[in-house]
């Protein structure tokens, strides 16, 4: 497969002094940094919006990788952009009109990103995937981090490897929620080519040693 994308999420890490953490990371070897944005609407908590991401952009070179769990997610396109993010996933629960948040995602010059939650099932993305740079696959229910990863999810991510390497479109493939040395492996034999970890990595002692050790887990 492409090779493995490490994605630290900052959502487990220590707020008074986001800046630093972010920092931190990239020292340690991440590859994207990813940001959850919640609205306390479409899921049940709320973390923070495009002025945070905008003043944490100097903090990284690295690609910011937005994951918007925010309903409506179209009138924040442009802000998110504007702020500095590399990529935008929206969910495909979280309005009418996947295909126009997508199609102006793109629009905006950024990378275009669906999520799905547990519940939805993976053909929902059959008519997108002229349409998506990155599909990220909730491995738990969005909203908050530290949650148990949900093996029911294998089958999805198996499934969303064999559509998108049928489409012949140049598609990541994201896990997100319970990532870990353990549950790594799972994902990555199921065809995930993207970790998204929050407290796997900003919940240990060591950051590089946490990152080091999903893209080991990765390899097998
Ligand atoms: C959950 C977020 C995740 C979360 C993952 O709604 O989308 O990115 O931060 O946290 P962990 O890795 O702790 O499950
Ligand atoms: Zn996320």
């Amino acid at each position: 497969p492409a090779s493995l994308i490490i994605a630290p999420s900052v959502l487990a890490a220590n707020f008074a002094r986001l800046g630093e953490e972010v920092t931190a990371i990239e020292n340690a070897g991440a590859n994207w940094i990813h940001l959850d944005v919640m609205d306390g609407h479409f899921v049940p908590n709320i973390s923070f919006g495009p002025a945070v991401v905008k003043a944490l952009r100097p903090c990284s070179s690295l690609p910011f990788d937005v994951h918007l769990m925010i309903e409506p997610c179209d009138p924040y396109l442009e802000d998110f952009a504007k702020a500095g993010a590399d990529h935008i996933t929206v969910h495909a629960e979280a309005g009418p009109h996947l295909h126009r948040s997508l199609q102006r995602i793109r629009a905006l010059g950024v990378k275009s990103g669906v999520s799905l939650c547990p519940a939805t099932p993976p053909e929902q993305l059959s008519q997108v995937l002229d349409m998506v740079d990155i599909i990220l696959v909730m491995t738990v229910n969005p909203g908050f981090g530290g949650q148990k990863f949900l093996t029911s999810q294998i089958a999805k991510i198996a499934r969303l490897r064999e559509m998108i390497d049928a489409s012949g479109h140049d598609i990541r493939l994201a896990v997100d929620g319970g990532i870990d040395a353990e549950t790594a492996p799972l994902a990555v034999t199921a065809g995930a080519d993207v970790l998204i970890a929050g407290s796997a990595v900003y919940g240990a002692a060591d950051y590089s040693a946490a990152i080091h050790g999903l893209r080991g887990a990765g390899q097998t």
